[in-house]
């Protein structure tokens, strides 16, 4: 076996781990990441030969490249994510739980010379600023160098978090193959995975703990900081210490009177988090700087008031629908130094997606690597086409987004992808309304996971495919934060929905930058001031509650936007509470939320 890259730890259990990883895996090489600029253009130059990447044209897209994927590898793969607590009530009702002993079993088997032919390559990287309180070590052990580029860009990695963790530290071991062995002589190719879905496996042992991936080369299936550390084994240690870690953006909003206030919104997968996260707001005098678009990090600070922090430091976003228009901060941060999945070749060496803003080339290379034109009647892009982008690079990057302690926060939103009843916003009551707000969200299902995309399902906090141990649990230690500090101190709580259509399926709200007119909004009730009215669902803004200045909105549009639909509400709790009763021993707290809701809609009508 070679040795490439140097191995400059004195860390013994690093050492011996990885030894015997390679002699479970069977690498041809061991490569030690340092994290360096050099290695990285390296690697890159190593995945052009093997047509992994095409290199964008250095005028037009500087130090930036793009992937095409194997088309069965496009996505998460939630039937194959596994939690292996010891005992399946521990992963709770939502989870797939499978017993660690035989999927260790299983793995064991499936690893044993699944690296044949491949470079083994050790990437050590953090989640956190490496001097916050939360930060976390982990090492991931991969057979991807795709993986190894995006990571880089994705966490903070090399010889800084080899140095952070000296001779004895505590580091979360991840383990990843795309599961693609090469025979001696046998050819590459450029996306190497195991295309048969049930022999992909993204497993994670909370009580070890430990993550195991196997199968797929794709965003959160493999590059581990993110889903399967951040969130999935970072809700388990978060709960034990007392924490959250979230599937939430975190933003900075800024009024004309130079007042700063911190926001979190916790959407589902592909339901607007990075474009809330770094808009441009419509609002004259009104900024908004971004600290992270994904994940958040909060704990309870000495002051008593939550304070959230990004673990990552780059984004992984959706590159479909991103435009000038849209998204101007994504549209900038991805000008250069930066690596592109799934989306279109263009002729003149630059990439293209749907709904970009900009005309499409007259032909191009879609996402398949097949001659494409706008009118062949295929997509150009994949619908969950990605950037990975450095979060240095946005325009709007927060100067306190890498501050070890995070951000005090004045608001958490809740939101998902809702045609129809949801209102545009709506205030909780109280800290146990938003916990019940957040618990009963709906969404329709998106191109982020594999499987049909518009299906109505719960997903609750946005966490359903990234919570690693029971969501009745996870409800409890929300439901606990009163009594760990002053209630007043906790942030108020609404829900949100950009996504209402109109019967004839337009639009109803026009979203995006104008979504700072509800910011502005959730801040006057932050403050005390903005207009609201109490409904069966909560206080909705005043019919005059709205900043519309300068907006051309129909009526009819905002009377829908604002109302309560309480035939659509009635259905809405007759859904909850089925899927309440599907979760079982939900606190009573919770039962009794639902319950008053269900009474005041039955007075309303
Ligand atoms: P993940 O990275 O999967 O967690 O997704 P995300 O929550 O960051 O979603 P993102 O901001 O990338 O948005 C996903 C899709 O929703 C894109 O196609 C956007 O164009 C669309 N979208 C985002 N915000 C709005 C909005 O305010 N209105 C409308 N209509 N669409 C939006
Ligand atoms: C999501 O699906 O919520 C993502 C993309 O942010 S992935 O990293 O693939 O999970
Ligand atoms: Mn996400």
């Amino acid at each position: 076996m070679s040795q490439l890259g140097t191995c400059k730890t004195s860390h013994q259990r690093l050492i011996a781990w990885v030894d015997e990883i390679a002699q479970l895996c069977q690498p041809s090489g061991v490569h030690w990441c340092d994290g360096s600029q050099e290695e990285y253009d390296a690697l890159c130059e190593l995945m052009v030969k093997a047509g992994t990447f095409t290199k964008l044209d250095d005028a037009k897209r500087p130090g930036s490249y793009l992937a095409r994927s194997h088309p069965s590898d496009v996505a998460r793969v939630e039937d194959r994510t596994f939690i292996c607590s010891k005992t399946k009530e521990e992963a709770g009702p939502t989870n797939n739980w499978a017993d660690p002993a035989e999927m260790h079993a299983t793995l064991k088997d499936l690893y044993k010379g699944c690296m044949a032919g491949r470079t083994l390559y050790v990437i050590p990287f953090a989640m956190g600023p490496l001097e916050s309180p939360l930060c976390k070590v982990g090492i991931e052990i991969t057979d991807s160098p795709y993986v190894v580029a995006n990571m880089r860009i994705m966490t903070r990695m090399g010889q800084a978090v080899i140095e952070k963790l000296g001779t004895d530290g505590a580091f979360i071991p991840c383990v990843h193959s795309v599961g693609a062995p090469l025979q001696p002589g046998q050819a590459d190719v450029p996306w190497p995975c195991e295309p048969e879905p049930k022999n992909k496996y993204i497993v994670h042992f909370p009580e070890e703990p430990s993550i195991w991936s196997y199968g797929s080369g794709y965003g959160g299936n493999a590059l581990l900081g993110k889903k399967c550390l951040a969130l999935r084994i970072a809700s388990t240690v978060a709960k034990r210490e007392g924490w959250l870690a979230e599937h939430m953006l975190i933003l900075a909003l800024t009024s004309p009177e130079n007042k700063t206030y911190y926001i979190a919104a916790a959407f589902p997968s592909a339901c607007g988090k990075t474009n809330l996260a770094m808009m441009r707001p419509t609002l004259p005098g009104w900024t908004v700087r971004c600290l992270g678009d994904d994940i958040a990090w909060i704990r309870i600070a000495e002051d008593g008031r939550l304070y959230a922090m990004n673990p990552e430091t780059g984004f992984f976003g959706v590159a479909p629908g991103t435009s000038e228009q849209s998204n101007p901060n994504a549209m900038a941060s991805v000008r250069a130094n930066t690596i592109f999945t799934n989306v279109v070749l263009t002729p003149d060496g630059d990439i293209w997606w749907e709904d970009m803003g900009v005309p499409a080339p007259a032909s191009g290379i879609d996402w398949q690597g097949n001659e494409w034109t706008p009118d062949c009647g295929r997509k150009g892009a994949h619908p969950n086409a990605r950037f990975t982008a450095p979060a240095a690079q946005c325009p709007v990057i927060d100067p306190l987004w890498e501050s070890p302690e995070g951000v005090p926060l004045s608001a958490i939103l809740f939101g998902g992808r809702r045609q129809t009843t949801i209102p545009l916003v709506n205030e909780a009551f109280d800290w146990e309304h938003g916990v019940f707000m957040g618990s009963s969200a709906g969404s329709e299902t998106t191109a982020a996971a594999l499987g049909k995309a518009g299906v109505l399902r719960r997903d609750p906090f946005a966490m359903l495919p990234f919570l690693g141990y029971s969501v009745v649990e996870y409800l409890k230690h929300w439901l606990a934060l009163p009594e760990k500090t002053d209630r007043s101190k906790l942030p108020k709580v609404f829900f949100v929905n950009w996504f209402r259509k109109s019967d004839d399926g337009k639009w109803l709200w026009p979203g995006y930058g104008d979504n700072s007119r509800v910011l502005k909004w959730i801040c006057e009730r932050v403050e005390g001031s903005g207009k609201a009215v109490e409904s069966p669902i909560g206080f909705l803004p005043a019919p005059d509650g709205l900043d519309l200045g300068g907006l051309d909105l129909p009526q009819g549009n905002l009377d829908q936007l604002l109302s309560v639909d309480i035939e659509g509400w009635k259905k809405e709790v007759h859904d909850i509470v089925t899927y309440y009763e599907k979760l079982g021993d939900l606190p009573a707290s919770l039962k009794a939320k639902l319950a008053d809701l269900e009474d005041r809609l039955a007075k309303a009508s």
